[in-house]
């Protein structure tokens, strides 16, 4: 059986998306976090339950060093068949930080564990994905500064990679958490249109989508909010009102399945360079922000984005130059 890598598998909607994963489609699953302690009850809970194989990778987005283990590992784990073939990536690990901190490599955490670390694990491992296998990135709507969504949390920046890779350094006024999220995002889809340029470039069948899961209650994206909001977040007379204002719409069962279909349903298999949404319990391909189409940035991006993450020539993988 196939086995899908997910970044983020353990909770939330990452979580919802390994339960359908493996229960509608019948992957094995690859759950990648940094915490083996959070993950390992999750992938016994999956195994009995689905009767899939579920193993675990420790894997912390923000930190190169990890990265680079994990992706070793997982080679490992795939060479000696302890995992069945890589059928596809899921980028869904994200987080959002209201303080400015930095990650063990000097770079704004954000941006370093919603954007490089799947930079790089992509470099490191897409050519063990399967030739007709899929990318799936999980994007936000917010990182579109002309919806409700993307004006609501913070105008996206300029993806410039250095810089946002160094936001507050050298006495610089640093942006927003908001606006840092919502750039990350934006990045997530400016990444998943420039691989699936690199991709079609090389001949690979590969495909990359971008997702927007939709503004979701319940996950653990609100950890770090006041309790009153976390509690509002989870009321029914909040999401009608969220929805009048013209907010897109996500829950964790249906957003999680979204993702799940992106991922193994051969509706998508002509999805790549795409941008899907999960908006109030339909999923359908939209329009993303008007400078996510800009391959310029989004060459840019990819190149500037291997040079922080300092990609040695043999690390790179040959489909996507
Ligand atoms: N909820 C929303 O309204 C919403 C809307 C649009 C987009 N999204 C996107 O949806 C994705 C999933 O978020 P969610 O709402 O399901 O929130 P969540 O429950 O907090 O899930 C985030 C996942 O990312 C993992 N993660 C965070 N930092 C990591 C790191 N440095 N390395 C590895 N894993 C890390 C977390 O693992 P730990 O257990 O280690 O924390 C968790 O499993 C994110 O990319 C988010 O940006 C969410």
């Amino acid at each position: 059986m196939p086995t899908i890598l997910i970044t983020g598998g353990h909770g939330g909607i990452g979580l919802a998306c390994s339960k359908n994963l493996a229960a509608q489609y019948r992957t094995n699953l690859l759950l990648a976090g940094r915490s083996l302690e959070r993950m390992e009850p999750v992938a016994l809970e999956l195994a009995r339950t689905y009767g899939v194989k579920v193993n675990t990778l420790e894997l912390d987005t923000s930190s190169l060093a990890s990265v680079r283990a994990a992706a070793a590992r997982c080679r490992a784990l795939l060479d000696d068949g302890a995992v069945d073939s890589l059928q596809a990536i899921l980028c869904n690990a994200g987080t959002r930080i209201r303080g400015l901190n930095y990650s063990v490599d000097g770079y704004e955490e954000t941006f370093a564990t919603n954007h490089l670390g799947h930079v790089l694990l992509l470099e490191l491992l897409i050519d063990r994905v399967a030739a007709s296998g899929r990318v799936v990135f999980t994007a936000s709507g917010t990182h579109d500064p002309d919806t409700v969504d993307g004006k609501l949390v913070g105008v996206a920046s300029e993806p410039d990679a250095v810089m946002l890779a160094n936001e507050g350094k050298e006495g610089r006024k640093p942006i927003s958490g908001g606006k840092r999220y919502s750039t990350s995002k934006l990045c997530n889809v400016l990444t998943a249109y420039e691989l699936d340029r690199r991709l079609r470039r090389s001949g690979s069948a590969i495909t990359s989508i971008a997702f927007d899961p939709g503004s979701t209650a319940g996950t653990g994206f609100l950890r770090a909010m006041p309790a009153p909001l976390r509690w509002l977040s989870r009321r029914p007379f909040f999401y009608r009102l969220q929805k009048r204002l013209g907010i897109t719409m996500g829950s964790i069962e249906f957003s999680g399945a979204s993702l799940a279909r992106l991922a193994a349903d051969p509706a998508f298999a002509e999805s790549s360079g795409k941008y899907l949404q999960s908006n109030d319990g339909r999923l359908t391909e939209t329009r993303s922000s008007a400078m996510s189409y800009d391959k310029a940035r989004g060459s840019t991006l990819w190149d500037d984005s291997k040079l922080l993450v300092h990609l040695r020539p043999d690390e790179q993988s040959t489909l996507l130059r």
